[in-house]
């Protein structure tokens, strides 16, 4: 461990601030980042505080930290990267590249999740650890072996996991396919990148709905693509709002999420989904059909995906493991055109030679074990018991307060306020409470949405408690 020379001509305090400015430089500590205390760094370096209180006034003076009382010393956000002891400016580099950051709400969420692990979550979009299927997954590698093969699989995917989903999309959606149209993905997620950056070009129309999934939103715009948007809500028009987009803007390819859409909880109905299709077929549009949620429907079936309908071959399918069982395996899936399939499946050798052939034996394993369909039955009785409790929660703690549709299946319930709030303020208020969300211009809608992510606090019982949270700070936003 560096300890100062007190050989040196240099005085102490000013070879820790030149050390301790290093380490900045280097990010070991990132801007924003919190530094050890006086005390600590007292300790470790071997000097009196008296030093340290020396070479933070140093750093301080250069703007490359900032003290508050009370909450420590920070690398400062604006001055990280421009130091002029060092040539090498990282924050060129951390600022550089094609790909764009999160939107900052994402940012500001994910921090506090991570300084206050107490929050009560209705902002990550995922289910609680306690409605993944942990113990029969932990019963499943104790019964199996899953390392007889570690070398580079295809950059398809497994081909067992390949032949379950064949039978798995032919029971559960309707889907008849073929293992050979099927490309494995560490999740949706990934398969929306592939789409965007090898199927389509920068500058290339694209329409999405409104709103819409909000991780996708700059992912696509680091692809260059240009988003035009389909309001969800609205039936009518719909096929001819397309065609207008078509017409003005020359959209390559549409991004649908039928069944219980997120953000909004929306399940396509019928003739929607035929006006969908018929349009795609005749304007020669491919359609990207998003369906995480369809095996989460609580009471009723829902209508048969795009795909299983597709007779003009306009569909993209992609589904995933994540939100029925675990999004920690990254397991996803999409069904297109054998070509599509290889040219991505190319792709993903040039990026990281395919998938860890691992997660693929075991979600293989699970999909096929009398394990599945009762874990299944248990994730829809216990989500919809945890929508319920929040029902009851905001009738209660919110009454006259917001509006929204009850969603049939799916993790999230979409509600607009009925009071005026600025969206930042509404989510500082509820941070300091104890409680957080996402504000619905993260979606892309304008200011006074929430999406509440039931299926995420770590326990049902914590639902009404954040939501009494959540009311008081409404309340205080509101004001
Ligand atoms: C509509 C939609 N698509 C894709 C994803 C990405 O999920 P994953 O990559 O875990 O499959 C999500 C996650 O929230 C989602 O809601």
């Amino acid at each position: 461990m560096w300890k100062p020379d007190r050989d040196s001509k240099k005085p102490i305090y000013e070879q820790i601030a030149a050390h301790l400015e290093q380490r900045i430089a280097c990010s070991e500590f990132p801007p924003g980042s919190l530094l050890p205390s006086e005390r600590k760094l007292a300790e470790q370096l071997g000097v009196n505080r008296s030093t340290i209180i020396q070479a933070f006034a140093e750093l301080r003076s250069i703007g490359l930290i900032e003290s508050q009382l009370g909450s420590g010393t920070r690398v400062s956000q604006t001055k990280w990267g421009v130091t002029p002891q060092y040539a090498l400016n990282w924050r060129k580099y951390a600022e550089g590249g094609n790909f764009l950051p999160n939107v900052p709400f994402l940012r500001r969420i994910r921090e506090a999740l991570h300084q206050q692990p107490a929050l009560i979550d209705f902002a990550s979009g995922e289910l609680a650890g306690s409605l993944a299927p942990t113990e029969e997954i932990q019963q499943l590698m104790r019964e199996h072996t899953y390392t007889s093969y570690l070398g580079y699989d295809n950059p398809q995917g497994y081909v067992p996991l390949r032949e379950a989903l064949v039978t798995y999309l032919a029971r559960y959606r309707d889907i008849q396919t073929t293992e050979s149209s099927i490309l494995i993905t560490s999740g949706s997620q990934q398969s929306l990148f592939l789409i965007a950056q090898c199927l389509l070009s920068p500058g290339d129309a694209v329409a999405i709905e409104d709103p819409s999934y909000c991780y996708s939103l700059p992912m696509f715009q680091s692809a260059g693509l240009r988003l035009f948007r389909l309001p969800v809500g609205s039936s009518e028009g719909y096929v001819d709002e397309i065609r207008k987009l078509v017409k003005k803007h020359g959209i390559k390819m549409i991004f649908m999420n039928p069944n219980f859409q997120n953000p909004t909880g929306t399940l396509y109905d019928m003739a929607r989904r035929s006006q969908l299709l018929d349009v795609a077929s005749e304007l020669g549009i491919p359609i990207v059909e998003d369906d995480p949620f369809s095996l989460t429907a609580y009471d009723s079936p829902v209508p048969p995906p795009l795909k299983a309908m597709d007779t003009g071959g306009s569909v993209i399918y992609i589904g995933s493991f994540s939100k029925i069982a675990a999004s920690g395996m990254r397991i996803g899936w999409m069904v297109a055109p054998n070509a599509i399939v290889e040219r991505l499946a190319d792709a993903r050798q040039q990026m990281d030679f395919g998938l860890s052939v691992i997660p693929q034996q075991i979600v293989a394993q699970f999909l096929t074990s009398a394990y599945f369909e009762p874990h299944l039955e248990r994730l829809r009785l216990q989500l919809q018991f945890r929508r319920d409790s929040l029902l009851e929660a905001v009738r209660q703690e919110l009454p006259g307060l917001l509006t929204y549709v009850a969603p049939q299946g799916g993790l999230h319930l979409w509600c607009k306020l009925v009071p005026k709030v600025h969206d930042g303020k509404l989510l500082e208020e509820a941070i300091r409470r104890g409680v957080v969300f996402v504000p619905g211009s993260v979606y892309g809608s304008s200011d006074g949405y929430v999406r509440f992510t039931y299926a995420r606090p770590r326990d049902p019982r914590e639902i009404g408690p954040g939501i009494a949270k959540f009311a008081e700070a409404l309340r205080e936003a509101a004001d």
